[in-house]
């Protein structure tokens, strides 16, 4: 008995000795469950109240499986039948790899009303890298005698060509369209009756055919001469935000040339509202189109710039036009030595862009070609040409 009232008083001591030091804290638990549902109920206050706004937040939020409930619904219009087929289309195209053949060669397109006043610099400048280039002419109003052999039965069928209407960038797609014939052919430049080369041959081979990019000039104009020239009739497929300018003077890998052969869809938007009139505005189809087809299509996949060096400083209609006595070893060097690339808009800040002109990440300068030169400049330029292309 001694022994059981041992135990149980040693029991209920245990009792109340044991729980005793278990009891201080089960004596503050609903304490915590108070501020711990308060929190809880705060917490969920807030988040009803401020929507998360990211997949990972609605699925810990959202009991009903992740519906997006508290989203705004995405603003991505429905695509027409034509947009979805011209997407796929270049998105096949873009993705394809690049096919390099064993003599890749660069095709030059010139893009001239009549005679090639620089022909002999011209061939100077081919001479000795036979296989590595070729050449083609669209003459659109007289047909050129031509004095060197890299010229001469290399001129496509033509057609007429109005500056600043659609018929400029149809010649451009009909060169386009003669070099893309030579599976060889790998980068494209368009180039005009006053361009010169700034380089020797090889530098430019190996600036273009090396780039991972087109060298297509694009930027944002928000002036008169930019987006001024933007019509609502191109809508929905091309919208304001979208709408971009740029030098015709291009650059392209085969991949975006095969693009520009594929597209119909945006072309036929600029040829029917980018032209004189439309709203009473001026667009000129050839500054618009390809830098705003680009941008929407593979921004990424373009330099913004031209690699083809003009002089707007006289803020002139038409660019400085170099004459004879302009021509010298410093204007030259000059023009090689620029490694900024300048875009102005044409609103009334006049806001000056410039930014460092990159090479395949790394800068270079930025100009393989010139213009525009008077045909009297040839004799000093023809003199300076192994000097100043070897800078
Ligand atoms: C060209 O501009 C687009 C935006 O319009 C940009 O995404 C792209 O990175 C730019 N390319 C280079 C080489 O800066
Ligand atoms: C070349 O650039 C320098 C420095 O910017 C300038 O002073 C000079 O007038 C330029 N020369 C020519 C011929 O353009
Ligand atoms: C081109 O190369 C540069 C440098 O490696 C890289 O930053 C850039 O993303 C590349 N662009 C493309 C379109 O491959
Ligand atoms: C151009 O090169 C010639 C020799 O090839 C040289 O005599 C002349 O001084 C050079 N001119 C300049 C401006 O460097």
């Amino acid at each position: 008995m001694k022994s059981v009232k041992a135990w149980r008083v040693g029991n209920v001591g245990d009792l109340q000795i044991l729980p005793g030091s278990r009891h201080r804290p089960h004596l503050k638990r609903p304490m915590w469950i108070i501020v711990l549902v308060t929190m809880v109920v705060l917490f969920l206050v807030c988040a009803y109240m401020y929507p998360p706004h990211t997949r990972g937040a609605c699925y810990v939020f959202s009991s009903r499986g992740c519906k997006f409930e508290w989203l705004p619904p995405s603003p991505v219009r429905e695509l027409t039948d034509n947009e979805i087929a011209s997407r796929v289309v270049i998105r096949d195209i873009l993705n394809t790899p690049a096919v390099r053949s064993k003599n890749s060669k660069v095709a030059f397109l010139f893009l001239t009303p009549g005679p090639l006043p620089f022909e002999k610099l011209w061939d100077k400048f081919f001479h000795g890298h036979e296989g590595r280039f070729s050449v083609y002419v669209h003459a659109s109003r007289d047909k050129p005698v031509h004095f060197s052999r890299y010229f001469i039965n290399r001129e496509i069928r033509s057609e007429q060509v109005v500056w600043g209407r659609i018929s400029m960038v149809d010649a451009e797609r009909r060169l386009l369209a003669n070099a893309l014939k030579d599976p060889d052919n790998q980068h494209f430049v368009l180039l005009s009756d006053s361009c010169v080369p700034l380089h020797d041959f090889d530098y430019v081979y190996n600036y273009l055919m090396y780039s991972n990019m087109s060298f297509i000039d694009c930027f944002e104009d928000p002036g008169p001469h930019g987006n001024g020239r933007y019509s609502e009739h191109m809508l929905p497929e091309v919208e304001l935000k979208d709408f971009r300018k740029g030098a015709q003077w291009f650059t392209m890998k085969r991949q975006h040339a095969l693009i520009v052969m594929a597209d119909s869809l945006y072309y036929s938007k600029f040829r029917d509202y980018c032209k004189h009139g439309v709203d009473g505005k001026n667009c000129i189809a050839d500054e618009h189109y390809l830098p705003t087809f680009f941008h929407m299509i593979d921004p990424g996949g373009i330099a913004n710039r031209s690699v083809t060096h003009v002089d707007w400083s006289e803020r002139k209609w038409h660019p400085k036009s170099y004459k004879r006595s302009d021509v010298s070893y410093d204007l030259l060097k000059n023009i090689t030595s620029v490694y900024l690339s300048e875009h102005v808009t044409s609103d009334e800040q006049r806001t000056v862009l410039m930014r460092p002109c990159l090479w395949n990440g790394i800068r270079r300068p930025c100009y393989l070609f010139a213009r525009k030169f008077r045909p009297d400049t040839l004799d000093n330029l023809l003199n300076l040409f192994s000097n100043y292309t070897t800078l």
